[in-house]
């Protein structure tokens, strides 16, 4: 076997793990980088040409360093032990069970990857936190590191991620920053070096920033919640809009144009959805409490809130607005990803839309490029009433009416009047992400119903 100059492991070949690897490959030749999870089904997928998930890039980076000095195994305890860094990216999902059920963060998995961590181990070794964890994991992790029999060190360490999915390989090739946190120990120092050394293949110095442990674990909760918060800010606005007449975009344009302000993340919506940012913060919100910061935790918490209601909100003036009832109609959803150019449903407002409009017995037609087979686990309590339809042609056919969900560019380009005409009349659409040209939907003859921005009725 070829020799290399450093042996990467990641346990976890999730949408962290896989992409930070294949691009860490991809740019550390001289390191071998392997990548195990307990999911045969999904490292067998790895090692194929249908990988698991679908990322723009990442099929030629994975082709170009597979079987190089990327590999993929469900041969944990030989990876361990074969190791110098391990970088762990298990799952942390919301509790469901217990204290903290539906707030705090389920550690169960890292704690067994810790156990198997010592368990496998013969040589010292810089762990690495790349799951997102509540301040003060690396304590508890630590002490079960530390607690082993065998006299082996190690350094716990703190990277987290802040890829975003869709754009994950962009992300890690043009990171704004990357963040390393360690002890302040001369052993912390250079733990935090070796691994700042891998970034620095392709990141300049300065965008290696490195911290206190417990900053770095913080700083992505509060990221993720910064960024919610904006979300929820904008979508706040959006029943003003719809009353008074007042546009969503045009009041992020204006406010955003303020330097101070910047213009991304005011894009309103029919709500946030993904695998991260309710879970952070409802994490954040559960630290908070724990210490009794109530007020703190409120603050936070009602971002979520007000996310929820959004979502709430969308569906309730869909069925009002088809005559308050969708019993029997057919709705066609265009889009059930979190957002666009990715598979994953995780979250998706989607779900939820599609979950009220069952119990209210409409007929749901579930359209998007990349999500049906997770669109179809999410639903499959609910197998009577829904049909999965890649075509957005075919879905519309006979629906009452359209609901966007995901802004993917492929509904902009659609032949709405051919759409229009092979739908049932009155037709409505229902764009969750102003996406669409509401004027010349109106046009054709549809009714139309943006966020934000007052409705275009042929009815009133
Ligand atoms: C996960 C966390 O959800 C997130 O909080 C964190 O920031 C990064 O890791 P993600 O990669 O999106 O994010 O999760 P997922 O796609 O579910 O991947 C986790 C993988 O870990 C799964 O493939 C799972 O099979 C694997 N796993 C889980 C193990 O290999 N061992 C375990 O003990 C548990
Ligand atoms: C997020 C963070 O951006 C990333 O840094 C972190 O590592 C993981 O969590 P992700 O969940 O992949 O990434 O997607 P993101 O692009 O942040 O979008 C999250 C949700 O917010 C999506 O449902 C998206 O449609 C929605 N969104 C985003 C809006 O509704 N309006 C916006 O202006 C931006």
């Amino acid at each position: 076997m070829k020799s290399f100059k450093k042996n990467i492991l990641c346990i976890g070949a999730g949408y962290v793990g896989g992409p930070t690897m294949a691009v860490i490959a991809l740019k550390c030749p001289e390191y071998r980088v392997m990548v195990v999870d307990i999911n045969f089904e999904k490292i067998r997928r790895w090692n194929s040409d249908d990988l698991p998930i679908y990322e723009p890039g990442l099929a030629e980076v994975v082709a170009a360093t597979r079987g190089k000095n990327l590999f993929f195994s469900t041969e944990i305890a030989k990876a361990i032990d074969e190791a110098d860094i391990i970088f762990v990216s298990v799952n942390t999902p919301t509790k469901t069970f217990g204290h903290g059920a539906g707030m705090a963060s389920d550690l169960q998995y890292w704690e067994q990857t810790a156990f198997q961590i010592i368990e496998h181990s013969r040589t010292d070794k810089i762990i690495v936190e790349k799951s997102t964890l509540p301040v003060k994991t690396a304590q508890a992790m630590e002490r079960i590191l530390q607690a082993n029999d065998k006299g082996l060190r190690f350094e716990v360490v703190s990277n987290p991620e802040f890829l975003s999915e869709g754009t994950a390989v962009k992300d890690l090739l043009e990171a704004d920053r990357v963040l390393v946190g360690a002890h302040e120990t001369p052993s912390g120092r250079q733990a935090a070096e070796e691994i700042a050394e891998i970034y620095s293949h392709w990141l300049a110095k300065e965008k290696i920033i490195t911290t206190n442990l417990w900053s770095s674990e913080l700083s992505k909760l509060v990221a993720n919640a910064f960024l919610a918060q904006r979300i929820s800010s904008i979508n706040s606005m959006t029943p003003l809009c719809e009353l008074t007449g007042a546009r969503i975009d045009e009041i992020a344009y204006a406010v955003g144009t303020d330097s101070r302000i910047g213009g991304k993340f005011l894009q309103a919506s029919v709500g946030f959805g993904g695998s991260c940012f309710k879970k952070d913060i409802l994490n954040l919100v559960y630290i908070c409490r724990s210490f009794h910061l109530h007020e703190t935790a409120d603050y936070w918490e009602q971002v979520v809130k007000l996310n929820d209601y959004q979502i709430g909100r969308f569906v309730r003036a869909m069925v009002q607005n088809l005559f308050n009832t969708v019993a029997n109609k057919r709705i066609a959803l265009f889009g059930f990803a979190f957002k666009a150019n990715t598979g994953d449903t995780r979250e998706s407002a989607a779900i939820y839309v599609a979950r009220k409009l069952l119990e209210e017995r409409a007929l749901v037609v579930i359209s998007d490029p990349k999500a049906l087979d997770n669109a179809r686990i999410d639903l499959a309590d609910h197998q009577e009433r829904i049909v999965f339809e890649e075509d957005p042609y075919l879905a519309a056919q006979n629906a009452q009416a359209i609901a966007l969900l995901t802004e993917w560019e492929l509904y902009r380009g659609l032949d709405y009047r051919k759409i229009f005409q092979s739908m049932k009349k009155p037709a409505f659409i229902f764009d969750g992400r102003n996406l669409l040209n509401h004027s010349e939907l109106y046009e054709i003859g549809f009714n139309v119903f943006p966020i934000g921005k007052p409705a275009l009725s042929h009815l009133d």
